[in-house]
C-alpha cells in the first residue's frame, strides 16, 4: 500500500489489475442508483423473466426486481457450469491435522445440491417450506442452503454452537417441519455431539423429520421414522434436479438476529435483488479473480457466512475455503498453516480474531509463507489502529489493502468499504459507501452531523437491493426498530458512526443495547431473559465493557431473591447462559449486588453500571430513587 498522510492507497500494480478502478463508478451510481443496480442486475445474473418494476418504495417497505423471476442456483452453477465445471468451488479443512480435506469442484457441488434437493422434495418439502438447518462448518451446510434454494424452500440456518433452547425459539417461530442436523464436529480437538443438543430442542417444536449427516462417528439417540442419516437418502437420489422458479421477491432465507429486546428477529431475504447484490459487492470489494482462493472466516451461522462464506464466491465462481475448527487450535499458527497450505489469496476476517493473533505474537507469523496474500478484510465489529497496522505490517506484509467491511444482517451485504483498488483506506475508518448507497449521519433532531461529530448513521432510499424485508411474522416490530426513529423512508442503523472532512466514515458502536462479543451480535436483553430464569435470580442488568481482545464482553449485576454462597449461584447462571444462549454468550464476571441503579419510575440504568469500566465520569446520580447504591456497587467492582 502507498501512504499518504494518514491514508493508505493501492499501489499502481494493484490498482491497475483490479475489477474496479475507475472512480467514475461513484458519481454514475449516485446520479441514479436505481439504474446503477439495475445494469449490475442485467450482468451476471441469471433471469427466466425480467423484472417489470426495479424498484418499488412503500414505505416502510419496498421491494425490488419486482416481477422478475429466477432461482438463485443458476447463477451459482449453471451458469459457470459450461466454464468452471472441473473448477474447485470448496476446500473444506477439517479440524484434526490427520484428516484429509475435501475439495469439490463446481460440478460436483452442483450434483451434491441437486441430490439433496431431490431428497427434501421426496420428504415432502414445498416452495416456501421453511427448513432448519443447525450443521457446524462441513460442506454440507452449503450443500442444505442451496438445495433449500433449489426448490424454493426458506433455508433457517441456526449457528451450530447456539444452545438446544436457542434452537428450539428459532424452529418455533419458523415453525420448520424438518431439520437439517449433524452427528457432530471438532472443536478443539473434541468432538461435540451436534445431534443431542437437536435432540433436546426438537420438543415442543413441529419438526417431524430430522436428517443427520454422519461427520463424528458420536453415537446417538435415534427415533426411527424421524430420524434418517444423509447419506442413506442421498444416495438413492438422482443429482438432476430443475430448479423452482421464484418470483424475486419471494423469501431465499430467514436469519435470525439479536435486537435490543430479548427475542431474536428473523430477518427476511429475498431472491432476487439479494443475489444481485452479493455478486457484485463480493466482486468488487474481494476484487475476484479466476486465480483466487478466498478464505471468510465466518461461521456460516452467521450472515457474513451466509453471504461472503457461501452465496457471493459462487455466484462469482470463485474458490473458497472453509475451516471446521477453531484458528488456533492446536496451535496458535493454524491459521497461517491453513493460508501458506492453500495459498490463501484473500483473507476475510473479524478484528477480534486479529487482536487474538497479534497477542500470539509476530513469531506465529514469521513461520509462515503467507505471500499468497494479495487482499486482506476485516468484518464484524470496529477495528482499531493498532489491530489495523498489525494486520496490515504482519499479515499483508504492508502491500495488501485492507476493506474494512461495514454492514448488518438486515443489509444482506456490505454497504461501506473502500474499494481495495481505489482506497483511501484510513485505520480506524470503514471508509466509503459502496457505489449506489447513500449514508448519512445524523443528530437526534434528524440533521446531519458536521463532519467529526458523532450521530446516528442512517441509509437513505433506495437503499440496496439486498436488504432484509421484513422480520418474520412482526411487521410492527421492523416498523418500530427501523423506520420510527427517522419517519418511514430513513433506515435506522442502530450504529453511531462519524465521518472526516473526506466522507470516511467510522463506526463507532451500537446505540442500543446490542453487544458484539467477538464479532458475535447479542442483546443485553437476551442475556437478562436467560439470567432471570434462574430462580434464584430477583433481577439483574447486563452491559457490555470494553475488552482488549473480544471488543466487548458482557458482565451481569445480579440482586438475588435471597441469598446464596457466590461459588453456589455463579456456576448455576453461567450454566443458565449456556442453556439458554451457548457458551459465546458466557460473561466475563458476575457481581452479586444488593440492588440495581434506577430511575424513580423504576427503569434501570445500565448507562451507570457501563461507566464503571469504561473511565467515563460517572455522572450526576442523584436524580436515582437509590443513588447510595452507586457508590455500593463500585465498591464490590473494585474489589
Ligand atoms: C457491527 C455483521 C464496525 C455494527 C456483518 C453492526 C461493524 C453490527 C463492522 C452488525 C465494521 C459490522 N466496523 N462495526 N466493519 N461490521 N459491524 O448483524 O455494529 O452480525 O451494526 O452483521 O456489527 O452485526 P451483524
Amino acid at each position: 500500500m502507498i501512504k499518504k498522510g494518514d491514508l493508505y492507497y493501492p499501489t499502481k500494480e494493484f490498482r491497475k489489475a483490479a475489477q474496479l478502478n475507475d472512480e467514475s463508478v461513484y458519481d454514475k451510481a449516485a446520479e441514479n442508483p436505481i439504474k446503477f443496480w439495475e445494469d449490475l442486475a442485467e450482468r451476471g445474473i441469471v433471469w427466466r423473466k425480467t423484472w417489470t418494476k426495479a424498484f418499488v418504495h412503500r414505505p416502510p417497505h419496498f421491494q425490488w426486481f419486482v416481477g422478475g423471476k429466477l432461482n438463485i442456483t443458476e447463477s451459482c452453477f449453471n451458469r459457470h457450469l459450461p466454464a468452471l465445471k472441473d473448477k474447485v468451488a470448496l476446500i473444506w479443512e477439517p479440524e484434526p491435522l490427520n484428516e484429509k480435506p475435501r475439495r469439490l469442484t463446481y460440478r460436483e457441488l452442483f450434483s451434491e445440491v441437486g441430490r439433496f434437493a431431490n431428497v427434501l422434495k421426496k420428504l415432502g418439502v414445498k416452495k416456501g417450506d421453511r427448513v432448519g438447518i443447525y450443521l457446524p462448518m462441513i460442506p454440507e451446510v452449503i450443500m442444505a442452503m442451496l438445495a433449500c434454494a433449489r426448490i424454493g424452500a426458506i433455508h433457517c440456518v441456526v449457528f451450530s454452537a447456539f444452545s438446544p433452547q436457542a434452537l428450539k425459539v428459532r424452529l418455533q417461530d419458523t415453525r420448520a417441519r424438518i431439520l437439517i442436523t449433524a452427528d457432530g464436529y471438532y472443536r478443539r480437538g473434541q468432538a461435540i455431539n451436534l445431534k443431542a443438543a437437536a435432540d433436546v430442542a426438537l420438543a415442543e417444536t413441529q419438526v417431524k423429520k430430522v436428517i443427520v449427516v454422519k461427520r463424528v462417528g458420536n453415537k446417538v439417540a435415534w427415533q426411527k421414522g424421524r430420524d434418517f442419516w444423509w447419506s442413506d437418502l442421498v444416495k438413492k437420489e438422482k443429482s438432476a434436479c430443475l430448479p423452482a422458479i421464484m418470483e424475486s421477491e419471494d423469501p431465499l432465507f430467514i436469519l435470525y438476529t439479536s435486537g435490543s429486546t430479548g427475542k431474536p428477529k428473523g430477518c427476511v431475504h429475498t431472491n432476487g435483488g439479494y443475489a444481485v447484490q452479493s455478486l457484485w459487492t463480493g466482486k468488487w470489494i474481494f476484487d475476484w479473480r479466476k486465480t483466487d482462493i478466498f478464505w471468510c472466516t465466518a461461521d456460516v451461522g452467521w450472515v457474513t457466512g451466509h453471504t461472503y462464506g457461501v452465496y457471493s464466491p459462487l455466484l462469482n465462481g470463485v474458490t473458497s475455503l472453509m475451516f471446521e475448527g477453531a484458528p488456533d487450535f492446536p496451535e496458535p499458527d493454524r491459521w497461517c498453516q491453513i493460508i501458506e497450505k492453500y495459498r490463501v489469496t484473500i483473507l476475510y476476517t473479524a478484528p477480534t480474531a486479529i487482536r487474538m493473533f497479534a497477542k500470539y505474537g509476530e513469531d506465529f507469523v514469521k513461520k509462515h509463507d503467507l505471500t499468497s496474500l494479495r487482499l486482506l478484510g476485516s468484518v464484524g465489529e470496529p477495528i482499531d489502529e493498532t489491530a489495523w497496522l498489525w494486520y496490515s505490517q504482519n499479515v499483508g506484509k504492508s502491500k495488501c489493502p485492507i476493506v474494512d467491511t461495514w454492514w448488518q444482517t438486515e443489509t444482506g451485504g456490505i454497504l461501506i468499504t473502500s474499494l481495495p483498488g481505489l482506497g483511501p483506506f484510513k485505520p480506524g475508518f470503514t471508509g466509503r459507501p459502496f457505489p449506489g448507497i447513500k449514508t448519512d449521519i445524523l443528530d437526534d433532531r434528524g440533521k446531519s452531523c458536521p463532519v467529526n461529530e458523532k450521530g446516528n448513521l442512517v441509509i437513505r432510499p433506495p437503499f440496496s437491493p439486498g436488504f432484509f424485508r421484513g422480520i418474520y411474522k412482526n411487521p410492527k416490530k421492523y416498523r418500530e426498530t427501523y423506520w420510527s426513529q427517522y419517519g418511514s423512508k430513513i433506515y435506522f442503523t442502530s450504529d453511531g458512526a462519524l465521518r472526516d472532512k473526506r466522507g470516511l466514515i467510522r463506526i463507532i458502536g451500537r446505540v442500543d443495547d446490542v453487544i458484539k462479543v467477538a464479532g458475535h451480535r447479542l442483546s443485553t436483553g437476551e442475556l437478562e431473559n436467560a439470567v432471570n430464569q434462574h430462580p434464584s435470580v430477583a433481577e439483574c442488568a447486563v452491559v457490555g465493557i470494553p475488552d482488549k481482545i473480544k471488543g466487548e464482553v458482557p458482565v451481569i449485576f445480579v440482586v438475588l431473591g435471597k441469598p446464596q454462597p457466590e461459588e453456589k449461584i455463579k456456576p448455576e447462571i453461567i450454566n443458565q447462559i449456556k442453556k439458554e444462549i451457548g457458551p459465546i454468550a458466557l460473561p466475563k464476571e458476575i457481581y452479586l449486588v444488593e440492588d440495581l441503579p434506577k430511575t424513580r419510575s423504576g427503569k434501570i440504568m445500565r448507562r451507570i453500571l457501563k461507566r464503571f469500566f469504561t473511565g467515563e465520569e460517572l455522572g450526576d446520580f442523584s436524580t436515582l430513587s437509590n443513588p447510595e447504591i452507586v457508590e455500593k456497587i463500585k465498591k464490590i467492582i473494585v474489589r
